[in-house]
């Protein structure tokens, strides 16, 4: 197994590297990829030094089995063709090719198999975003069809990569410091602030990151799901959280919705009010499940639904979720 990654210097390769050796991931080789920016930098992978090479068009993907990508989206469009043409499998965390219908978008909680079709040669990894939400609707969908979600997100700095986050603690250390803080990253100064705009706007009121998340949800789970989105980027370093409320066809009760979160693969309950339990980003960094806490019926409506739900979106909501898929096709390939 010959295994590579794109995009090793950035905050979803770092984590590859992680997940690779936690889960003691089956391979050979390692091959770490990045821009002129990175290329000649050393790695530690299994107590081996791994120097990342430049990405170029040409022939360096001969041989690979899977290739884990995180460079972004336009670099994933131009490299597709080098990358699968030999017959490597291309995990591919960006944007680029979610929502073509020749690609499967994955999440192995939820829809495994789609991973099994994949005409070019590419799986795309869903928005982080979306992936812990769907772990959490995929057992309630079970129990009722979900007809419509409203979710609101408060998403960590790490989620606009490496640079951001150490915006994010560089503010902090200006501001205490008396300085001016540093804004580059982001369109504000994050730190003390909240910023309720993730990606550009669209023509209909809501940002791109919001739409990602009514499609992907919809493409992932076989869905005619509404999903409404509100976005918001928030001062904590790493960890995504959501507030969501579902409608579904039938009542759920808090009872039966906890046993289906308790039972469900990648999901933990936390969630017991009395002693102040539930789900935080701060103390969920670096876990691999999906949290779910608060949770409760809806008083607003008698088909609604509601609760809070944390996950590590560079873990599960990116390099995780790339390598669960991997496995995946490991298992079913043996
Ligand atoms: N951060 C998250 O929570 C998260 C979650 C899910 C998905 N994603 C997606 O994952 C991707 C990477 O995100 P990130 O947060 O890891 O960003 P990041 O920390 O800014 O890292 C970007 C990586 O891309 C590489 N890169 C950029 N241009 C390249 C090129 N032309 N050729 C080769 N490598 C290139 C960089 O390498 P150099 O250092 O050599 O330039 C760096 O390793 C993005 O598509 C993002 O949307 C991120």
């Amino acid at each position: 197994m010959k295994v590579a990654i794109v995009g090793a210097s950035g905050a979803v390769g770092q984590e590859f590297l992680r997940v690779l050796d936690e889960r003691n991931f089956p391979m050979d080789e390692l091959l770490l990829f990045g821009s002129s920016r990175s290329a000649g930098t050393t790695y530690k992978f299994r107590g081996k030094d791994i120097v990342v090479k430049e990405l170029k068009h040409g022939d360096d993907f001969k041989g690979v089995d899977i290739a884990f990508t995180s460079a972004g989206a336009g670099t994933s469009k131009e490299f597709a063709e080098d990358i699968t043409k030999h017959g490597a499998v291309m995990i591919d965390n960006s944007s680029a090719f979610r929502m073509d219908a020749d690609v499967p978008l994955v999440v192995p909680e939820v829809n495994a198999a789609d991973a099994q079709n994949r005409p070019r040669g590419i799986i795309a990894n869903p928005n982080c975003t979306t992936i812990q939400m769907v772990v959490a609707l995929k057992p309630l969908e079970k129990l009722s069809h979900i007809k419509r979600v409203h979710v609101s997100t408060y998403q960590a700095a790490s989620g606009a990569g490496a640079a951001a986050m150490d915006e994010l603690a560089n503010q902090y250390r200006q501001i205490v410091n008396g300085e001016k803080p540093t804004v580059e990253k982001f369109a504000y100064q994050l730190a003390y602030n909240l910023i309720p705009q993730v990606d550009v706007f669209t023509d209909n009121g809501y940002t791109k990151e919001e739409m990602k998340m009514h499609h992907e949800t919809r493409k992932i789970m076989h869905s005619d799901v509404e999903v409404s989105a509100l976005c918001v980027r928030v001062p904590s370093l790493r960890a995504h959280s959501e507030a969501i409320w579902i409608e579904t066809e039938r009542p759920i009760s808090v009872e039966e919705a906890r046993a289906a979160f308790e039972a469900a693969e990648g999901v933990v309950v936390q969630d017991n009010p009395e002693k102040k339990e539930y789900p935080m980003p701060l103390f969920l960094a670096g876990k691999d499940p999906v949290y779910v806490g608060r949770i409760r019926k809806d008083i607003s409506n008698p088909n609604g639904f509601s609760f809070w739900c944390v996950s590590d979106q560079i873990k599960k909501g990116a390099a995780l979720n790339a390598v669960q898929i991997a496995e995946y096709l490991i298992k079913i390939k043996n």
